[in-house]
Parts: C-alpha cells; structure tokens; sequence
C-alpha cells in the first residue's frame, strides 16, 4: 500500500477512535476497550423487546396502498383501523414521496387538541416534532415520556439528553437537526403505543417528513422501525444498514433510551451514526 494512503487510514482510524471515544466517555462508558460501562446495569433487560418484537412478529403484511391517508380532525376517539390497513402508508415498495407544500403549521393545525386516539385521555399536551425544518437529518422515536408532556418538546428527558450527545458525537448540533415521534401523546405508564395507536398518529409524521424532504432518517428503536420501514424484524437484527422510506435513506439504530438501560449497545449505535455522520459528509446536501 502506498504510504500516503497507509497515513490516511490512520489519521482516519485515529479520528474514528477519538471520537468514538468521546462519544462513549460523554455517555459514561470509561471501558472503551470492552464496550462496556462501569455503570452499566447489566441485570436489568430491555423491557421493549419481548412485547415488541412479538409484535411485530404478529404484525399484518404490508398491502401497497397510497401512501399518506391521514385521517381528519375528530371530536371523539377515532375507531382503530383494520389490522390490514396498519402499514399502508409505510409500504416501502410505495412511489418516493414527492415534497409537499404544506408547511408544518398547517400539519401541527390539522392535529389540533387531537382526540383521534384514546392516548389524548391521559396527556398534558400534544408533542410535535420540533428542530430545524431545513434539516437534512430526522431522527424519529416512539411516543413522548413524562418530560416531554411537561415541555411540549419531543426528547427532552434523560433519553433526550443522551440524544443530544450522540448528534454531538457527529459534528453536529441539535439545532441542525428535527425530531420527531411516530406517536405525539404520551402512553399511560410511557408503555410502548398499541399497533392501532401508531397508525393513527402516523400519518402526520409521514406529512412532516413530505415537506422537510430529510436526506437521512435515523428510526430509534422497534416503533419507529415498524412504523416506517416494511419490518418484522426487531431493531437488533436490522441496525447498521441503509434502508429506503420512500426514496429517503433511513437508518435503524438502537433508541436512547434502551441504550440507558443498556450501555453495551452504545458501541453499535455509534458505528450507525458514523454511517450516517459519513454519508452526509460525503454527499452535497441538496440545499447546496
Ligand atoms: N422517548 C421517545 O421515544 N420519544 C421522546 O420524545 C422521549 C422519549
């Protein structure tokens, strides 16, 4: 090999390492050599993944259906769908999703003091997606927690703040980019949203992302996957590789808050948001 090419995959291994180590050290991971944390609790175990990935397993094959079917304002708790409409809108093999011109306010009117589902029972307040509409990256979760309803602002919990440290982790800053949530009120008991609960609420998640045309989608966690990927699979078997929403790259990852629980899987995390981190690098943003 060349030695100028042998100098530049150290100095890229050497940045690759700096900053997986100053990822891992903010997130309270001193053994990096391991991938472990000293404060990790290695006796506690996901409690998402046997519901979700059961549910997943039970989920219903995605039909083909037009994308983008929202369903309109109501007074009253909106009837679930059939269990064959639930992955309509997300079917992957569905046209790209052409930008819309609507603009966010108008989506965030059309949700109102929204009643479609019975989440609205048991919420303070309805929780956007918030963050920078220009943004070239989206990353998506699952429903808000307590802090989230207190504040009105998706990822502002624990959760959150470890998601801050992960998009500063890739040479970014939260205010570059948005985040949102497949389900905007907060679940009784923060349990995982019901299949019926998510397809109800989607579809404004699928307008958002129409009209800020996101170049790269990071789905944190089984219910973000599911509801945006054609997927059974849960998040461990799928994380790492580019997949396709529409003509959109989206990348599956680990959700923060399963990486509180479990810090072990913050070594994976990082090796997707660098895939992220280079494939922005290496593409010119289409604002350009
Ligand atoms: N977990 C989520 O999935 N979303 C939030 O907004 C907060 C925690």
């Amino acid at each position: 090999m060349p030695h100028d090419s042998i100098k530049e995959e150290l100095i890229g291994l050497l940045r690759d390492s700096r900053e997986q180590a100053s990822f891992l050290g903010e997130l309270g991971v001193e053994n990096i050599a391991l991938g472990s944390s000293s404060t990790q609790n290695a006796a506690a175990p996901p409690a998402i993944t046997a519901a979700a990935e059961a549910a997943i397993r039970m989920a219903p094959p995605a039909n083909q259906q037009p994308a983008l079917q929202v369903p309109r304002r109501q007074t009253s708790p909106a009837s679930p769908p059939s269990a064959d409409s639930l992955f309509s809108e997300a079917a992957t093999t569905a046209p790209s999703l052409a930008k819309s011109s609507e603009t966010l306010e108008q989506i965030w009117t059309d949700i109102g003091e929204c009643t479609r589902c019975g989440l609205c029972e048991g919420r303070t307040q309805v929780v956007n997606t918030h963050g920078n509409r220009n943004a070239r990256l989206m990353f998506v979760g699952e429903a808000p927690g307590a802090d989230e309803d207190a504040q009105g602002k998706p990822f502002v919990g624990r959760a959150g703040q470890l998601l801050t440290k992960m998009i500063e982790a890739m040479g970014m800053k939260r205010e570059n980019v948005i985040i949102g949530n497949v389900n905007r009120c907060r679940p009784p008991g923060n349990r995982q949203p019901t299949l019926e609960e998510a397809a109800i609420c989607r579809p404004f998640l699928f307008r958002e992302i129409a009209a800020i045309q996101p170049e790269v989608i990071v789905v944190m966690g089984n219910t973000a996957l599911r509801n945006l990927l054609e997927e059974r699979e849960g998040i461990s078997r799928v994380r790492g590789k580019f997949r396709d929403f529409r003509g959109i790259k989206v990348m599956p990852t680990f959700h923060p808050a399963y990486l509180l629980r479990d810090p072990s899987k913050k070594r994976e995390t990082w090796e997707d948001l660098k895939m992220v981190r280079d494939f922005l690098d290496g593409t010119p943003s289409r604002q350009d």
